[in-house]
C-alpha cells in the first residue's frame, strides 16, 4: 500500500458532548489496537469541553470542531422513540473533511475488535443492512467520499426530502436510494456493523459467525457507558432488559478502563455542574472519578448515573430530585466551593455560573 493512502483516508467519528466523547476515546483506541494504518479524526461541537478535546488530540490525528445540524424533526424521532437524535444530522459535515479522499465514518458506539482497513477498498456509499429493516443501511458505519458538493446536496434534500427518521439514517437512506438494489458490492457484510443486541434473536448465526465480527455497535438508547462497573471485580453489570452482549460489552468497559479513564480530566464533574450541563458531562464527570480502590461501584453513584439516563431521554423527575430548588441547591453548594488548588485550571477558565 502507498504511502498516500495512509494519510489520505481516515476513520471519522463524531460527538457533540462529553459523553458521546468517552465513546469515541474507545472507538479510536480500539482502532489503535488493532493496528489500523489510517488517519483518526473527531468532529466535535461546542458541547464537548476544553479538557476532552485535549484528551481527544492525544488519540486522534484531527479534532475538527463543527457547528451543531438539528433536524428538530420531534415528530418522526417519536416514532423511532430517540427525541434526543435531532443532532445527528451534524454527521453530515463529515462530507466537508475534504483533505481525504476517502473515509469511513463510525458511530460514537462502536467499536472495532478487528482491523477494517479493507473498508477502504470499498467505494461511496458502501454500508451494511439495518438489522431492522434490511433493506435500508445502517448509518452507524459507512464508507464515503468527501466533497462539499455532496455536503450541500445533502442540505437541500434535507430541505426538500427531509428524514423519515428526523435522523440521519432516514436522510441517507433516501439520498442514496440504489444501495438497497444496484450494486451489491456497497453491502457491506453485517460483521462490519453487528448491532450488540442482534445475537439475541439469531443466536445461532451469533456463534456461527462471532469469529467474524469486526464492529460492534451499541445502538439505541443504552450505551455501554449507562451500565454499573465494578471496580472491585472489573466486571460490567448490565441494566436490565438491555440486551447487550455481554462479551462485547465486557470488552468496551476494558478498553475504557484501561486506555481512556485513567487520562479523564477529573474537573469534568465540577465543570458539567457549574455549567448546569448534567445530560452533557454528567456521566464523563463521574466515570473520571472512579477509583479503583473502591470495593465496588456504590449505589448512591449508579442511581445516579440512572436518573442521568433518565434525564438525557427527556425523563426528568421534575416533581422530585429533578425539580428546581434541588438542582439550584446544588449549583449554589458547587458555586459556593473554592476551586481545588493545583487543578491548574486559572479562574477565568472556569465555565460562567448559570443566569438566574
Ligand atoms: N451523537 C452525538 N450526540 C448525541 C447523539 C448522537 O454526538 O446527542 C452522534 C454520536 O456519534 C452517535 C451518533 O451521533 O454515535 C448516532 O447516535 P446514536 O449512536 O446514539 O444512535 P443509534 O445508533 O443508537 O441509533
Ligand atoms: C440509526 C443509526 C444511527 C443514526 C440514527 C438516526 O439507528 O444507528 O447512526 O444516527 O439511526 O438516524
Ligand atoms: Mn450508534
Amino acid at each position: 500500500m502507498g504511502e498516500g493512502r495512509e494519510q489520505n483516508e481516515a476513520f471519522v467519528t463524531l460527538a457533540t458532548n462529553d459523553t458521546y466523547a468517552l465513546g469515541c476515546l474507545v472507538l479510536g483506541s480500539s482502532l489503535r489496537r488493532v493496528g489500523t494504518t489510517r488517519q483518526l479524526a473527531v468532529m466535535v461541537t461546542s458541547g464537548v469541553s476544553q479538557s476532552m478535546r485535549q484528551q481527544l488530540g492525544g488519540l486522534f490525528n484531527q479534532v475538527v470542531e463543527v457547528n451543531v445540524l438539528d433536524s428538530s424533526d420531534t415528530c418522526n424521532l417519536e416514532l423511532l422513540g430517540r427525541p434526543d437524535l435531532s443532532v445527528t444530522f451534524t454527521k453530515f459535515h463529515c462530507w466537508r473533511l475534504t483533505q481525504y479522499q476517502k473515509c469511513v465514518f463510525m458511530d460514537a458506539d462502536t467499536l472495532v475488535v478487528q482491523n477494517v482497513d479493507e473498508l477502504f477498498d470499498r467505494e461511496e456509499l458502501s454500508a451494511a443492512p439495518d438489522a431492522g429493516w434490511p433493506d435500508c443501511f445502517n448509518s452507524g458505519v459507512f464508507v464515503y467520499v468527501p466533497s462539499e458538493q455532496t455536503y450541500r446536496n445533502l442540505l437541500s434534500f434535507a430541505v426538500t426530502g427531509g428524514s423519515f427518521d428526523g435522523g440521519d439514517q432516514g436522510l441517507l437512506n433516501l439520498y442514496f436510494n440504489k444501495w438497497a438494489t444496484e450494486d451489491i458490492g456497497k453491502h457491506l457484510p453485517f460483521t462490519f456493523n453487528v448491532v450488540s443486541q442482534a445475537f439475541y434473536s439469531y443466536l445461532p448465526a451469533f456463534k456461527q459467525f462471532y469469529d467474524n465480527i469486526k464492529v460492534v455497535h451499541f445502538i439505541g438508547a443504552v450505551k455501554p457507558w449507562h451500565h454499573a462497573y465494578n471496580t472491585a471485580s472489573r466486571t460490567v453489570t448490565q441494566l436490565p432488559g438491555t440486551g447487550h452482549s455481554q462479551q462485547f460489552l465486557q470488552m468496551w468497559w476494558n478498553i475504557f478502563m484501561d486506555s481512556v479513564q485513567p487520562n479523564l480530566d477529573p474537573q469534568l464533574y465540577e465543570s458539567s455542574v457549574v455549567s448546569q450541563n448534567l445530560s452533557c458531562s454528567g456521566i464523563a464527570g463521574d466515570l473520571a472519578n472512579m477509583s479503583l480502590e473502591r470495593s465496588g461501584e456504590d449505589g448512591a453513584m449508579r442511581d445516579d448515573r440512572e436518573r442521568k439516563l433518565q434525564w438525557e431521554q427527556g425523563q426528568a423527575d421534575y416533581m422530585g430530585v429533578d425539580r428546581f430548588d434541588n438542582i439550584k441547591a446544588r449549583l449554589d453548594e458547587k458555586i459556593a466551593q473554592p476551586t481545588p488548588s493545583g487543578s491548574g485550571k486559572a479562574p477565568e477558565d472556569q465555565p460562567p455560573p448559570p443566569s438566574e
